[in-house]
């Protein structure tokens, strides 16, 4: 379909036109309000009761009691930062923070950041510009994405996790530099980078890989540092990794992690760290205590892994198709928006939140309901999701309307 074109000057119409073909091509996002009102993902969805599966809070930190409260105790000295880090708003909770991320990825230095949006921006642009080349996986996330197309760079995407590929890419740039950005674990797959592999095609190129592991960190790994843990691999295979603490850690933020020299470059360059006000203190005391908590308490990653398989299990025992995920990201690929919407509002119907995936999220005839696992779910909530999916999977698609 295409809107008809309005007089010119009426932008009203034009927005409302461009909104009617978002919609009528089943892309249309809506908001619900959802609040939480239990420890195991119990959320309220536009007031309506439902157990929330497609969160990022891997862990269960979110609701943690330490986190609330380093956050509570820290906010009463104030809400906000009130500057940029470069100006007055880099708090001694700030600098705790990034010395703490620094020791527990066993890197040098971080430099925290006031999103994972902001971060990939950021570290993908201070490091690379015109003259140089940006190489990322096609399934990379949009963050990342934009970032190369921002950087001035040369960008280049190669197939989803073919080595093989990027070295082919990387051997044919005539660029002077040359940047590899992937995400660790793929956000909507929940599938693993073949990182050891791109690691040696960056190597013998010469080129930085930069790892993105928003997804890894917390999770995977044995005392969950991500999926350069997983793979055994330390700071020569992979310079530079970047963090989110909004999933795992059950806070808000980001950082990347490395070398001295590297993470000051950053600092002085990115333009997404210079121009945005630096996180709520109090931000930085929840994510401190999250580092706690994910020292002390190892057994959450070890119930959100063994949920995993249970789903997995169950899943295939009732005849749902999933793709091969190790991790908390489990998606079931539906195909058009149409049947992925459909599917979601049926499972919310039932009591579950899982929010339909579509593009340009995803590749198109890929839209998907992308549930996730978290330590804090119960096994009945998962036994019984696994019951709505075959339930509702076998229901003809609504016409969307
Ligand atoms: C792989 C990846 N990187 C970065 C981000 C962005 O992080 P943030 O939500 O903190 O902006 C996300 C998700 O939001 C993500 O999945």
């Amino acid at each position: 379909m295409t809107a008809p074109t309005p007089a010119p000057g009426d932008w009203r119409q034009w927005a409302a036109n461009a909104v009617a073909e978002i919609d009528a091509a089943g892309l249309r996002r809506r908001r619900r309000n959802v609040e939480s009102t239990g420890p195991a993902q119990q959320v309220s969805v536009d007031g309506r009761a439902a157990i929330n599966f497609c969160g990022n809070d891997y862990l269960g930190l979110a609701q943690h009691a330490r986190l609330t409260a380093a956050f509570a105790q820290a906010a009463a000295a104030g809400a906000g930062s009130g500057a940029s880090h470069l100006v007055t708003g880099h708090h001694p909770l700030h600098h705790a923070l990034e010395q703490r991320l620094a020791a527990w990825t066993g890197r040098e230095r971080a430099l925290a950041f006031s999103s994972g949006y902001l971060a990939n921006l950021g570290v993908v642009c201070a490091l690379a510009g015109r003259g140089d080349a940006v190489l990322e996986d096609r399934l990379n996330h949009a963050s990342l994405i934009d970032a190369g197309l921002l950087s001035g760079a040369r960008f280049a995407r190669y197939a989803h996790a073919d080595a093989a590929a990027l070295a082919a890419k990387l051997s044919a740039t005539p660029a002077r530099r040359s940047i590899v950005v992937t995400d660790g674990v793929f956000s909507m797959d929940g599938d693993l980078a073949p990182l050891p592999a791109l690691a040696a095609a960056s190597r013998n190129a010469g080129a930085l890989l930069i790892v993105d592991d928003a997804h890894g960190y917390g999770v995977l790994g044995a005392t969950g540092r991500g999926t350069l843990e997983h793979f055994g691999l330390d700071e020569a295979a992979v310079p530079l990794a970047i963090g989110t603490l909004g999933k795992a850690f059950g806070s808000y933020g980001a950082f990347v992690t490395g070398p001295a020299e590297l993470v000051e470059l950053v600092l002085q360059r990115a333009r997404s760290y210079r121009y945005t006000t630096a996180l709520p203190p109090a931000v930085a005391a929840a994510t401190i205590a999250a580092l706690d908590v994910l020292d002390a308490e190892p057994w959450r990653r070890a119930r959100v892994l063994d949920l995993v398989a249970r789903f997995r299990q169950r899943a295939a025992t009732a005849g749902l198709v999933l793709a091969g995920s190790p991790t908390p990201i489990q998606p079931i690929l539906l195909g058009t928006p149409d049947a992925a919407l459909a599917a979601s509002e049926a499972l919310l119907a039932r009591g579950f939140m899982v929010a339909a995936i579509r593009p340009p999220t995803v590749p198109a005839g890929t839209s998907r309901l992308r549930v996730t696992l978290s330590a804090s779910h119960e096994d009945r909530d998962v036994d019984a999701l696994v019951d709505a999916l075959a339930e509702v999977l076998a229901l003809p698609v609504r016409d969307a309307g």
